[in-house]
């Protein structure tokens, strides 16, 4: 052992030598031969250590592509056809694939079916456009009520043919959208991918269902843009819309026209005007002018060009609900053969087209929304007011409802003070603060 050590030694001189140096030339023959097999073994336990990695590796990619499409399966069928189960004791139930569930209104209108005993299956994808430990929330709310949530896109054709086919929905409740209209500035592409793209992926799969169910879907009162003509009517113009939110959503009404002509598609469009309440969005501004006064920040209050103050038909959650429910309750059967698509989708006849709007016919101004805030949050609120940018939002909003009411019996009855009234008592458990004080 020592004498190979000294070997060791001679073989890696410190000062190299002439002499040495051919003395190690002999010796380096074996060396070298040794080590390159020691090499040639290293490198073949390398290549092999190489090969197993990568195929373990495409086994995990494999499998986490299977797991991360978190749906389908014996199980998953189960769940979602108990879901979709009506159980109302009338027989007259409905079953409706309600997307956008996890989202403010479809958490709500997908609770008010269920609870009546409807059968509902809800379809999300929980993007990060607002918090989306909300979303969550939401669909474990609803889970707790037996409505269960997909977590996927509408632009999955494959997944959307799925759900139609292992439930027979007479309904499908769109509601899955970018909304929203200033963070098109920043974010211009989830818009179309959402609200165009998206739309077009969930008539296609709805088309070609067998049955076809009877859509339901929202459109938006931003669709009126520039119009100034007030009370808004569905018959007034909406080519001018002031955002690109606005511009999908008018997109949205002309392509689900199409698809009413072309394949007997039943479509009834809600024109939404400024929805609020419980389990509301984070985005818009009664929420986080909440959440500053809350905490002691100012919040940014938009004013017109002459000095105006801006001014919305702030509509309370329950009403827009109610609109909802009898929407799908009038709605009429789809008269397309459904199957396959393919061009070979015939409709029977015309088809039930729709657009209503649902809003609460009386404006309310900025302000005045601020003063009920403090009044129900009893804080006062540090305002900076400032001109209103050119990025998408109008001045004004303001329903004109007689169509919805004479078809619908559309009547809304929580005024702005009790709405807010109801939101403020939410966030304050939900956030939890006491009077102003977080707790958590
Ligand atoms: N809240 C309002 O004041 C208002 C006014 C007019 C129109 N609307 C419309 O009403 C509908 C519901 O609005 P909301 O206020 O509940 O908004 P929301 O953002 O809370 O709900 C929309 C839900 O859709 C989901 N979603 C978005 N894109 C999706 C996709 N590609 N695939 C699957 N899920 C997707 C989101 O994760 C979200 O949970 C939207 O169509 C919105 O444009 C709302």
């Amino acid at each position: 052992m020592k004498m190979r050590m000294l070997e060791e030694d001679e073989l890696f001189p410190s000062t190299p030598g002439k002499v040495k140096i051919e003395r190690v030339n002999h010796r380096q023959f074996h060396r070298c031969f040794a080590s390159t097999s020691t090499m040639f073994l290293w490198a073949l336990f390398l290549v092999a250590l190489t090969a197993s990695y990568l195929s373990f590796q495409s086994f995990v990619d494999t499998s986490s592509r299977y797991l991360s499409a978190s749906w389908g399966g014996l199980h998953w069928e189960k769940q979602i056809r108990a879901s979709a189960q009506p159980h109302r004791a009338d027989a007259a139930g409905i079953s409706v694939l309600v997307t956008g569930a996890a989202g403010f209104v479809g958490s709500h209108v997908s609770l008010a079916l269920r609870r009546r005993g409807d059968g509902v299956v809800g379809l999300d994808n929980f993007n990060s456009y607002y918090d989306p430990s909300l979303k969550k929330a939401r669909k474990s709310l609803l889970s707790s009520h037996g409505v269960f949530v997909v977590e996927g896109d509408v632009n999955d054709d494959k997944l959307l043919a799925k759900l139609l086919e292992v439930v027979d929905f007479t309904h499908v409740m769109h509601l899955a959208a970018q909304a929203g209209v200033r963070y098109a500035i920043e974010n211009p592409a989830s818009y179309v991918h959402s609200n165009i793209a998206g739309l077009v992926t969930l008539l296609e799969a709805c088309k070609s269902a067998d049955p076809q169910p009877a859509i339901v879907w929202a459109s938006s009162s931003s669709v009126y843009g520039l119009n100034e003509k007030v009370p808004f009517s569905e018959s007034d113009r909406t080519d001018q819309p002031a955002s690109l939110y606005a511009a999908t959503k008018k997109a949205g009404e002309e392509i689900t026209h199409t698809y009413n002509h072309i394949y007997g598609l039943s479509i009834t469009g809600l024109r939404f005007f400024t929805v609020y309440g419980p389990w509301g969005r984070p985005d818009m501004a009664y929420f986080s002018f909440t959440r500053n006064i809350l905490q002691g920040k100012p919040i940014t209050v938009y004013r017109g060009k002459d000095h105006s103050d801006l001014a919305r038909d702030f509509t309370y959650i329950d009403d827009i609900v109610k609109g909802c429910l009898a929407s799908l309750d009038t709605a009429e059967k789809s008269t397309g053969g459904g199957g396959g698509g393919g061009g070979g989708v015939k409709k029977k006849g015309p088809a039930q087209y729709r657009i209503f709007n649902l809003g609460n016919t009386s404006p309310v101004t900025v302000p005045t929304l601020v003063s009920i805030l403090e009044r129900h949050l009893r804080m006062k609120a540090k305002k900076n007011v400032v001109e209103m940018p050119g990025n998408g939002d109008v001045p004004f909003t303001h329903a004109n409802i007689s169509y919805a009411r004479a078809e619908l019996g559309y009547k809304p009855t929580t005024n702005l003070d009790a709405g807010l009234g109801k939101f403020v008592k939410w966030y304050l458990s939900y956030y939890g603060y006491t009077r102003g004080r977080k707790n958590v």
